[in-house]
């Protein structure tokens, strides 16, 4: 689990980076004590529920759980009067985080702050990442388009993740489509903090949707979901939801937006429920649950059983611990991104090196990234909390993100990477003394600069040099803070 451990994790109080979506609905006491239980984070999906219901809620999940948890709210789908109890119940019951999703609400970002809670803002661009940060959030959450329930923005996470990335001030969780442990590892690889899955929670036993709900996500094929404005009673208009296809987006029902065909379908707990309205399936909804908002984001196409949630996040957890060992199989799974990476290769020209000598020089690079990577995570994995430890797990992230965009880099330029380690992994690991082999490290790295510096300035393709620039910039990082902790422990 060490391996796991992120920044998302010391701010949250979590044990790995595992977040459970605030679910309006299906994330309720049960499955939120369940996945806080099982070492990962659960919000409670509050949205628009009265202040009565948030404050039993809460102290369901405590009486289930002494392990940290958060509530989901969402100002721009709640009349002002009921959002203000639903704060004061938050305030009350002293919750330690809250998430916020669609139009930024900066004056409820601050107060939340002001009364020590810890901010969570899903945001769907880089732009909105950029506000929700300026605005106080402590955590973001990019959302790729996959994602299931309400859409934010338009770009795959994949292209997403790296452009919030490049902008974030703060750990960023990536969501959207993420279902097991080669995605968390993907989303560590690209530099991710973790990940936040809500489809996949769903489909636990100890969600509180309906069993028609999840037996439909046990069922989804890789082209069940779409994404659709026509689920709209109940929410800001132009919102678009990514839901399994049903009669209503086959277009059986009528017309979604004539208020004649908003007909009554079902009811909740005797509250009635209206065709086209956002409301999707619960264990407490009868009727015709076949029209309701069946939500689920693409990677429902994987999903092909119900669990308890402690045996899912134990299995991401497991999965995503093994790829990050076994570097190439983890790199390999990352890099085959086509969008982080997409697009055209630029030629060479007069002083510019050409593309044979480009390609020899980025697989030199990789080898050396592959070895440093493995130095830095089989040494984190023995040296555990400890500074050094981290230190090294932070290495070793890095390393295998330079190792993902090398290797990105050569399928783009028509250069199937090799799966070879550099010479350098059997050097440092030959070296017991922690203190030698971390000073060796930095001597990698050092090199690793100064190849970087040679090779920038005859790079001709600008996405390229601008990835060869992040990566010199994050390895001269990381050698100052090796330094740093070596002259802290007397070895420099
Ligand atoms: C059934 C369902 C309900 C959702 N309700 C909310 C909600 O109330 N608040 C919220 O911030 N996000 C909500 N979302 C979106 C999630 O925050 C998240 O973006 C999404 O679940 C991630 O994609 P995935 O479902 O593919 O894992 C919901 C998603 C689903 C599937």
């Amino acid at each position: 689990m060490n391996s796991l451990r992120t920044s998302v994790c010391t701010i949250l109080g979590c044990d790995v980076p595992i977040v459970l979506a605030g679910m309006g609905g299906p994330a309720r006491s049960e499955l939120v004590a369940a996945v806080s239980n099982a070492g990962g984070y659960g919000f409670l999906g509050m949205v628009r529920e009265s202040p009565e219901l948030i404050t039993r809620e809460i102290a369901a999940v405590r009486a289930l759980t002494s392990r940290p948890f958060g509530v989901n709210l969402i100002p721009a789908a709640t009349k002002r009067e009921l959002l203000e109890a639903e704060l004061q119940a938050c305030l009350a019951a002293n919750i330690a985080a809250v998430t916020l999703f669609w139009d930024l609400a900066p004056y409820i970002v601050q107060r939340l702050r002001d009364a020590g809670i810890t901010v969570v803002c899903q945001i769907g661009s880089a732009t909105e990442a950029e506000a929700a940060q300026s605005a106080g959030a402590d955590i973001l959450i990019a959302q790729g388009s996959e994602a299931g329930g309400h859409v934010r923005g338009r770009q795959p996470l994949r292209a997403l993740l790296p452009e919030v990335l490049a902008v974030a001030t703060v750990p960023v969780l990536a969501a959207g489509g993420l279902t097991n442990g080669a995605d968390l590892a993907w989303a560590l690889q690209c530099g991710a903090a973790g990940v936040m899955m809500g489809t996949a929670f769903l489909a636990t036993r100890e969600s509180f949707a309906h069993d028609y709900h999840k037996q439909r996500i046990v069922d989804a094929e890789a082209d069940s979901t779409l994404l659709t404005e026509m689920f709209h009673i109940n929410w800001p208009r132009g919102a678009a939801v990514r839901v399994l296809q049903n009669s209503v987006t086959r277009g059986e029902r009528g017309d979604p937006f004539d208020p004649a065909a908003a007909k009554v379908i079902a009811s909740d707990d005797g509250r009635p429920i209206t065709l086209f309205s956002t409301d999707s399936p619960l264990r407490s909804t009868t009727g015709d649950l076949e029209a309701m908002a069946l939500y689920a984001g693409t990677g429902a196409a994987t999903i092909a059983r119900i669990e308890s949630a402690a045996d899912l996040v134990a299995e991401v957890v497991s999965q995503a611990s093994t790829l990050l060992l076994e570097q190439n199989g983890a790199v390999d799974g990352a890099s085959s991104s086509p969008v982080c990476y997409a697009d055209v290769a630029g030629s060479a020209y007069a002083g510019m090196a050409d593309q044979a000598e480009l390609q020899a020089a980025l697989e030199e690079l990789l080898q050396a990234e592959r070895a440093g990577a493995r130095v830095a995570g089989h040494s984190a994995l023995a040296m555990g909390q400890s500074d050094v430890g981290v230190l090294l797990t932070q290495v070793h992230r890095d390393e295998a993100r330079w190792c993902a965009m090398l290797m990105g880099a050569l399928r783009r330029l028509e250069a199937p990477p090799s799966g070879l380690v550099g010479a350098f992994y059997d050097k440092a690991m030959a070296v017991e003394d922690i203190d030698a082999r971390l000073a060796l490290l930095n001597r990698g790295q050092g090199w690793v600069v100064r190849k970087l510096q040679n090779l920038i300035p005859r790079v001709a393709q600008a996405w390229l040099r601008d990835d060869l620039v992040a990566m010199r910039k994050a390895h001269e990082d990381n050698i100052h803070k090796t330094a740093v902790l070596l002259t802290q422990r007397g070895s420099a």
